[in-house]
């Protein structure tokens, strides 16, 4: 057996770990309000690649780290990961009806529900990661840093902020430079949260956490060019989502700036100085190194 199928292999077995951690965290239906737990375990229990949680438990282990504080940062990440899809859907935003396989949140619970499931999960998200303190209370140092970069990262100077960027951008001509800012906040920063907050708990130093972050920006802005070049060249039966989103939304795109082939180099430069960031560090994770290499010609 080749070592790439090997590593599809480990792949899979470690998206259905993540998958079990996601269902234990996942709210209990009850109360007058119960339909929204259950749209909230619609879009999160659909088939993603869980690379956030995924990126987040192998730098973790590259720091040799074992505590029960991480699992609850797992479900958290890809609970406001999961948000931040449902409210990028909506018809005010991208207005794309088809998810990781489905018909998007909105599309089958209405649009009121999409902006609350979201809400809901950006919420939810806290309240899991909160749980870390009961979890390992002799960590709570740790577990308090690791909130805080969870928190910005996703807030206006990460995601959030990328996505307004991004939507006050739709239909004008965007530089590199701007474009460059709207990946580094709209996609990196969750990747840098994951890659931090799994350093952080490992028990890396503030300088390796530092590294840890350029190592994900890189991956992150790799990630979002090849999300580019995957809306031009894929389809939607691979992809789970529509292709020729970007074309029918104005949006100005690696691919649309400096054609296929630059973009294709770009994704190409970006990883392997995240690896070679990664092997900089004390520890290896031979998993890590090959996923990130994978991400480079992924076709999901
Ligand atoms: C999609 O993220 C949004 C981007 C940042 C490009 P993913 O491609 O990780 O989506 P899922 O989690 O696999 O559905
Ligand atoms: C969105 O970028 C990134 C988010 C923060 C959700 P895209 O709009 O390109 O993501 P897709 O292609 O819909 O997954
Ligand atoms: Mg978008
Ligand atoms: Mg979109
Ligand atoms: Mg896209």
């Amino acid at each position: 057996m080749s070592l790439t199928n090997d590593f599809k292999i480990l792949r899979e077995k470690k998206i259905r770990e993540i998958e079990n951690v996601l269902q234990e965290y996942l709210p209990k239906q009850r109360g007058r309000q119960k339909i929204i737990m259950e749209v909230m375990g619609y879009s999160l229990l659909a088939g993603g690649k869980r690379l956030r949680p995924m990126l987040m438990k192998e730098t973790y282990r590259l720091f040799g780290g074992s505590s029960e504080a991480l699992k609850p940062f797992m479900a958290a990440i890809e609970m406001i990961h999961t948000y931040s899809l449902v409210h990028d859907d909506l018809p005010a935003m991208d207005n794309d009806d088809y998810r990781r396989g489905r018909k998007t949140t909105h599309v089958v619970y209405g649009e009121d529900m999409g902006i609350l499931a979201g809400d809901a999960l950006l919420n939810y998200a806290f309240e899991t990661a909160f749980k870390a303190f009961t979890a390992e209370p002799q960590d709570s140092l740790l577990i308090g840093r690791a909130l805080g970069v969870l928190g910005e990262k996703a807030g206006i100077y990460g995601m959030i902020g990328g996505q307004v960027i991004d939507v006050k951008e739709t239909g004008c001509a965007v530089s590199k430079e701007v474009l460059y800012t709207i990946y580094e906040l709209k996609t990196s920063a969750l990747i840098e949260a994951a890659m931090m907050i799994g350093a952080i708990l490992g028990g890396a130093s503030q300088e390796e956490v530092k590294t840890v972050e350029k190592i994900a920006k890189n991956v992150g802005i790799a990630f979002q060019i090849q999300d580019d070049i995957l809306d031009v060249t894929s389809t939607s039966d691979i992809l789970g989502k529509p292709v020729h989103s970007d074309e029918k939304n104005e949006k100005t795109t690696y691919v649309t700036l400096l054609g296929l082939n630059e973009a294709k180099k770009a994704v190409e430069k970006k990883s392997c100085e995240a690896v070679s960031l990664l092997k900089k560090l004390p520890g290896k994770n031979a998993f890590l190194e090959e996923l990130l290499l994978e991400l480079i010609h992924r076709d999901r």
